[in-house]
């Protein structure tokens, strides 16, 4: 039977986590679907197949327009495992809310993980994350979810997580450009899964669209997009006194 993985990933580790998670039940490759891609939609997935569904923790939520395509989803008779990554701060409401929308869409929730993956803001938070011994843990955990897919079993997955969930995060900068080095090249402005980036000067950007993916920055060959210095120097400041530590996965099946 065929894996769905459906991912939200702008700067690649939810990604990454979840590919081995994919590998790690089914020997065929997983069918991807990249809702980071803005006009990307969950598509139809026949009842009683297997999906990952996977996105980053943003303010322990999950990113806006993740949650606005599971809203607009169908998913009767799918079993779901659903992954938030977070890097190293805390996932708060984003695993709850994740499956609170899965099982809105129509799916079963077979079970449920929370992962480290270095910080995009601060990425000494958590470096180096995932890595081996994380990488084995979500190979386990792909062995105890395939157990319970074998057995039949649909004991509801009880998640952390409070309802009213908190604010989803709204972005307080827009990433910089060195205009200088932009070649106009307009990578960035079909990498931006909110269409924030303009198309004549990808130098501008709007706030009120942009969630602060970063994925302008990751996808931009030359270097020329940037948190700005000031909002790096404050988030650095305020998640310093996490750096040094090491939290671990959970997982729930
Ligand atoms: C806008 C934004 C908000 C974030 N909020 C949190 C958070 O609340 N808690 C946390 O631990 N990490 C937070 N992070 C870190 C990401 O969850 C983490 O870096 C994740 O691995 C990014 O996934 P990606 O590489 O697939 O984009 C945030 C990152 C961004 C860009
Ligand atoms: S991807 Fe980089 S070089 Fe290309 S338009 Fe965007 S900022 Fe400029
Ligand atoms: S402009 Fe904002 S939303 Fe768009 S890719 Fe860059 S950080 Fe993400």
């Amino acid at each position: 039977m065929p894996v769905y993985h459906l991912y939200f990933s702008p700067c690649s580790s939810t990604y990454d986590t979840t590919y081995a998670f994919c590998r790690a039940i089914s020997q065929n490759a997983a069918i991807e679907v990249n809702l980071t891609d803005r006009e990307t939609e969950v598509p139809e997935i026949p009842a009683g197949s297997v999906a990952v569904v996977a996105a980053p923790v943003y303010a322990g939520r999950i990113p806006t327009p993740m949650a606005d395509k599971l809203a607009r989803a169908r998913l009767e008779g799918v079993k779901v495992v659903t992954f938030a990554v977070y890097g190293g701060r805390a996932y708060e409401d984003a695993l709850l809310e994740l499956n609170d929308l899965c099982e809105k869409a129509g799916a079963t929730v077979l079970a449920s993980a929370a992962t480290i993956a270095a910080h995009v803001f601060v990425p000494d938070l958590e470096r180096g994350r995932p890595d081996a011994n994380d990488f084995a843990e979500i190979k386990d955990f792909g062995r105890r979810v395939c157990e319970k897919y074998a057995k039949g079993e649909t004991t509801p997955v009880i998640v952390p997580g409070n309802r009213p969930y908190r604010p989803a995060y709204k972005a307080a900068f827009v990433p910089e450009t060195d205009t200088a080095m932009c070649r106009k090249c307009g990578v960035c402005v079909a990498a931006c899964p909110t269409g924030a980036i303009d198309a004549q000067d990808p130098s501008k950007t709007d706030i009120n669209l942009c969630i602060n993916c970063m994925r302008c920055a990751a996808s931009c060959a030359s270097g020329a997009k940037a948190q700005p210095a000031a909002a790096k120097a404050f988030i650095t400041a305020r998640l310093s006194p996490l750096l040094g530590g090491h939290k671990p996965n959970e997982f729930y099946v």
